[in-house]
């Protein structure tokens, strides 16, 4: 099938810029992005392109150049639908806060909502294509809803799972390591595989589009996220190690890294991984894996996150410990809450669990981040429903300046990387710090001589010396 026009339903972190992308690079093909959240739809068709609802570097520019030319985003689903010959699903999945794999499975509400809704609205074949990550076999669902509620239309359900990286999606969309898609192996199954190859061959080199049968699609997503997720509990393990023996992590990162069979990326020890993916997509294949019976295997990746809690919660009882052993009424600066730089996305943050952690033994947090809305923040916390959100609001203080959040405090926590924490006046911070001035470098970043010689007492994570 020759696509001339393609809708995306859900304009979050993954189906507007992934969207933008194939509207700038395909100008023949109409892309409309609809969502049922027609305030975020607003903020994408937002004349100032500082109020785009996703903060990605570059991502600004495209949509200028393709909004209302052959991009457009809108709250008529149904409308898009119909006119579709080819529909992407990038709606959210939470994971599960209710009934059966409470905790760890996928909740696939929104999916299945959007099934529904396309069986109900089309009236002309279409090929469906999954953007959002899911469990293995859920396109048996979703075809099975579109072909036991439709009007006798035929669907091909294509697994086109997403890997862009947040902070970096740009560039990840525009030069993917690879393209995967997963479709049915019998002949209408390979048409539509062929028809979404095309839409990618407009700027990605043929022999990096990969395709495969649709359940190995499924499940390559929350493999390649669960190895990349186990590299970064695998480093924080040895950052736990390198700070009671004395090495330092950076220098055995870079040397394990050198080694092209381990290679140098995703070996960044850090306060612990966050994101929409990581935890989510393991805890769905540990659910899958004890769905089968494969308590080892579930185990085995379950660990991963265990790890990563235990990075979290060793940074913060580090600080307090460190304090003398309380942080009651202490002011402590975060730097950075969103999950890492570049991004103003704080799903899963580490920041968030810090914090928390903070709050209970009584501290003043103040949060500075460049690009974290301060209602985000405040969400993030009562979210945990730890305590009441009257007192997350006195405990916890929001600042859009950097020297005003640190004033007066006993200690600063780097929770995210971003580049302009390096450059900051630290002789200014440090003169307006409480003594002896304390700083936790969650992420690393900061060059330890500098503010040792300042006076400032510096514990970088994984670092012994
Ligand atoms: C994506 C993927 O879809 C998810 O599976 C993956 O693991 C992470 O990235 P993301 O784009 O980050 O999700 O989610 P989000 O920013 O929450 O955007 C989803 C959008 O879908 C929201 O704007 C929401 O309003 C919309 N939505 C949800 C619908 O339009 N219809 C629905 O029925 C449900
Ligand atoms: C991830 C996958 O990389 C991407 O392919 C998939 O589509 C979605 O999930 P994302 O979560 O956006 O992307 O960001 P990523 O760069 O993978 O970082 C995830 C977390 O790991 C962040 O909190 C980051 O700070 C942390 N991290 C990453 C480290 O702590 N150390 C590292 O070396 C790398």
């Amino acid at each position: 099938m020759n696509i001339k026009n393609i809708c995306c339903i859900g304009a979050g972190y993954v189906g507007g810029p992934t969207m933008a992308v194939i509207a700038q690079k395909c100008p023949h093909i109409k892309v409309t992005v609809v969502d049922i959240n027609a305030s975020r739809i607003a903020a994408w068709n937002d004349d100032d392109l500082n109020n785009l609802p996703v903060f990605e570097p570059g991502l600004d520019t495209i949509v200028k150049e393709a909004r209302g030319r052959n991009l457009f985003f809108s709250t008529e689903v149904d409308k898009a639908i119909d006119e579709a010959e080819m529909i992407f699903i990038s709606v959210n999945t939470p994971t599960k806060t209710y009934g059966k794999g409470k905790g760890m499975a996928a909740d696939l509400k929104y999916i299945e909502l959007c099934a529904r809704q396309i069986a109900r609205v089309s009236k002309q074949n279409k090929i469906i294509v999954e953007k959002s990550t899911l469990p293995v076999r859920t396109a048996s669902a979703i075809k099975s809803i579109l072909e036991n509620t439709g009007n006798g239309v035929e669907f091909q359900i294509l697994s086109n799972p997403e890997f862009l990286a947040e902070g970096t999606a740009v560039t990840d969309l525009m030069l993917p390591d690879r393209v995967l898609i997963g479709g049915d192996t019998h002949e209408e199954g390979q048409k539509a595989i062929q028809s979404l190859v095309d839409i990618y061959a407009n700027w990605i080199p043929k022999e990096r589009i990969l395709t495969t049968n649709i359940w190995s699609s499924e499940l390559s997503k929350l493999t390649a996220n669960a190895f990349l997720a186990q590299r970064v509990s695998s480093i924080n393990a040895m950052s736990e190690i390198c700070e009671k023996t004395g090495a330092d992590v950076n220098e055995v990162s870079k040397a394990i890294g050198m080694d092209s069979r381990i290679g140098s990326k995703f070996l960044k020890a850090s306060v612990g991984f966050g994101g929409s993916c990581f935890q989510k997509d393991i805890l769905n294949l540990v659910y899958i894996a004890k769905s089968y019976g494969l308590n080892e295997v579930a185990d085995y990746w379950e660990q991963v996150i265990l790890m990563n809690e235990h990075q979290k919660n060793r940074f913060s009882d580090n600080i307090v410990s460190t304090l003398y052993n309380t942080v009651s009424g202490k002011k402590i600066t975060f730097f950075g809450w969103a999950f890492k730089k570049d991004t103003n996305d704080t799903r899963e943050s580490a920041a968030i669990k810090v914090a928390d952690n903070l709050l209970n033994e009584q501290a003043n947090i103040s949060v500075y981040d460049p690009k974290v809305a301060v209602e985000r923040i405040y969400a993030d916390l009562d979210y945990l429903n730890t305590r009441a959100s009257e007192e997350n609001r006195e405990l916890l203080a929001v600042s859009s300046d950097p020297y005003q959040a640190i004033h007066q405090s006993h200690a600063i926590a780097v929770l995210t990387e971003w580049d302009e924490f390096k450059g900051y006046d630290w002789q200014r911070i440090y003169n307006n710090m409480q003594k002896p001035a304390f700083i936790f470098d969650g992420r690393g970043i900061l060059d330890q001589r500098v503010l040792e010689d300042i006076g400032f007492t510096y514990y970088k994570i994984g670092s012994g010396c």
